[in-house]
């Protein structure tokens, strides 16, 4: 049943605010005392190795920098196919952390095996509760995002994210590190904010039929924004098989500006953070050789950094620890109308499955 949505990635995006309070009701802890497990423990561990596939791998990225800046923990991020043979050393103080949509994916569950016996503890992060990974793991944390039927993974990434960044709190109390200004209260704004993101599709549609012309189409983001750049990237290119690629808008002139024409559209994810004026000089650069930007930004780097740009999709303004949650919105979208644009098979895109039960 989509509920009315003409796919249920439409269905599944407009979700997020009601899985995002599950999620948050689930972990955050409130009257009713709920809050994350007891026996995920930080104390007992100096690393956090976190390993996964696709989007997961993403939203393990974001988190490495706020395990990193917030419980100044150290943190090794990896895709599972490439951990599970690499034969890492393991030491015995490592959480050793599995993020799965589907608890089933055959090279994240093989890297699990991998750590079992070596590293301190293993905690799955599963939408599916009842999956292999979940059996497997010492801590399990479910994501309360509800049954995600559309390939194209969207409500289970953000509430990834969420549960994430509870987790990186919990690890820097912890850990004897102050929180962030706001934090955790802010985090209960956030299903008020994602509801006021998905309003902007009316502009995202504007920019998808211009999108959808393209032949390549770059990403770039600095920071916590930099994997939002590369799941925007991910998410266009599975839905709409247009070739797009996420870049660390620092790493432009290191190469890929050479692929800047007329013909490139680029999506600049850009909140007004400590980063922006970085992320911005890098967007002129894109624009001097004449390529057409399309900046994701809020009010306020809309009114600085919006001139000459082709198209501005304007956010609400966040505080930054949680601006790649709100920024999944976007960047899900500009996939979604790109490929209604052109046509393409939303739900159920060529070539890709569920779940990756062989490797
Ligand atoms: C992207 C997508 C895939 C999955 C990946 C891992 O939209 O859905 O990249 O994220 O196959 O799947 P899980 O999370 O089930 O392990």
């Amino acid at each position: 049943d989509k509920g009315g949505h003409k796919h249920f990635m439409a269905k599944e995006i407009a979700e997020q605010p009601v899985a995002i309070d599950r999620a948050l009701r689930a972990y955050l802890g409130s009257e009713d005392g709920r809050q994350l497990p007891e026996d995920l423990d930080f104390t007992t561990v100096d690393r956090l190795t976190m390993v996964a596939c696709g989007t997961g791998y993403y939203a393990c990225l974001v988190a490495k920098y706020w395990f990193e800046q917030i419980a100044k923990m150290p943190v090794e991020v990896d895709v599972a196919s490439e951990f599970r043979y690499r034969e890492p050393p393991v030491s015995p103080n490592t959480m050793g952390l599995f993020v799965s949509q589907s608890g089933e994916t055959a090279d994240t569950l093989a890297a699990l095996r991998y750590m079992e016996g070596k590293a301190a503890q293993i905690v799955g992060l599963v939408n599916v509760q009842e999956s292999s990974i979940a059996r497997e793991s010492d801590v399990v944390l479910p994501l309360h995002a509800g049954p995600e039927i559309s390939v194209a993974s969207t409500k289970a990434f953000t509430c990834q994210l969420v549960i994430l960044l509870m987790m990186a709190l919990k690890a820097a109390q912890q850990r004897g590190h102050p929180l962030p200004d706001g934090l955790p209260e802010d985090l209960r704004a956030l299903p008020g904010l994602i509801h006021q993101c998905l309003s902007l599709d009316a502009q995202i549609k504007d920019a998808a039929r211009d999108l959808a012309k393209a032949q390549d189409i770059i990403f770039l983001g600095r920071g916590v924004l930099y994997p939002l750049a590369l799941e925007g990237a991910l998410k266009l290119k599975e839905l709409s098989y247009i070739h797009a690629e996420g870049y660390a808008s620092g790493e432009l002139k290191h190469g890929p500006i050479a692929l800047i024409d007329e013909k490139v559209p680029v999506v600049v994810m850009a909140p007004r953070d400590a980063l922006f004026e970085k992320t911005v000089s890098n967007m002129q650069e894109v624009m001097a050789r004449g390529g057409k930007v399309i900046l994701v930004t809020d009010a306020e780097g809309a009114r600085v950094a919006g001139d000459g740009t082709h198209e501005i999709i304007t956010m609400p303004q966040v505080p930054d620890a949680l601006a790649p949650i709100l920024y999944a919105v976007p960047a899900q979208q500009i996939a979604y109308y790109t490929a209604i644009a052109k046509g393409t098979d939303v739900d159920q895109p060529r070539n890709l499955a569920k779940s990756v039960t062989v490797e």
